[in-house]
């Protein structure tokens, strides 16, 4: 049993999550990687702090990114064929999926009516619902109105939602009524791995640590960008009490099904 023990011991840091779920490698569409070497470094990184398979979620956000799901999901083939043609000897994460971060505001309404919401879903089939799991974001500099629903319009659709890093907006707190709200209509949250090691600020660091002991986090993810965020997955995946954390806590990365819907 020791033995086992002393085994894991030696896993990196994040290889219980298994999968990341959030990121920003598909090169040139959103304001992530700029090259495919770019991309194969921060990967190789992931690899390196645990990561056996990742899902690429480009930013659809209007008009800042105004991307096209057919046009993302093309470059994403290529990109996968670019991808095995030039890792060479580099150990890379599986990349199983495109999907986006889809942020709630101009266009959001646009992209649900021209069916263009790409969503992932749990391995199990009993879980989720009809649509599967759609990435949401909202605006990090204002509270916009009508949040609440638009986020009960989707359910009523048929999606389950995640909501991207909520220790990231200025305007919620964890007495936030909001965030309550979304908590008790089955919203689940995903927080940035960067967020609970200072990446962003102090703010993001202590409500990301304060929203998991409250039970709200089902989902923890990267948001890689570039070599900058590899740099700081690396610092982080040696803060003791992120290890602790994740000893400590179960996520449901892991639980995701492979492809897109
Ligand atoms: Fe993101």
């Amino acid at each position: 049993m020791f033995d086992f023990l002393k085994k894991n011991k030696t896993l990196p840091t994040f290889a219980p999550l298994v999968t990341d779920m959030h990121c920003h490698l598909l090169p040139l569409v959103d304001d992530g990687s700029k090259s495919l070497e770019e991309s194969l470094e921060v990967m190789a990184t992931m690899k390196q702090c645990g990561f056996e398979e990742i899902r690429l979620t480009p930013h659809f956000n209007y008009p800042r990114f105004p991307n096209k799901a057919d046009d993302i999901k093309e470059r994403y083939k290529n990109f996968c064929s670019e991808v095995e043609a030039n890792k060479g000897e580099r150990q890379i994460p599986r990349m199983t999926s495109v999907t986006g971060e889809f942020q709630v505001g101009d266009g959001f309404a646009e992209y649900m009516e021209s069916g263009q919401l790409l969503t992932y879903r749990f391995s199990d089939p009993k879980r989720g619902s009809e649509k599967g799991l759609l990435l949401i974001e909202f605006s990090l500099h204002q509270k916009l109105m009508g949040l609440e629903d638009t986020v009960f319009k989707l359910q009523m659709e048929g999606y389950d939602i995640i909501l991207a890093h909520p220790e990231r907006y200025p305007y919620f707190d964890s007495r936030d009524k909001l965030l309550e709200q979304f908590k008790e209509q089955g919203v689940y949250f995903q927080i940035n791995i960067l967020s609970l090691d200072g990446f962003y600020s102090d703010a993001a660091q202590k409500k990301a640590f304060e929203y998991i002991e409250n039970g709200w986090i089902e989902f923890l993810g990267t948001d890689m960008h570039n070599v900058m965020y590899a740099q700081a997955l690396r610092h982080a995946s040696a803060n003791k009490k992120i290890i602790k954390l994740l000893e400590k806590n179960e996520f449901e990365n892991r639980h995701l099904a492979v492809g897109q819907y």
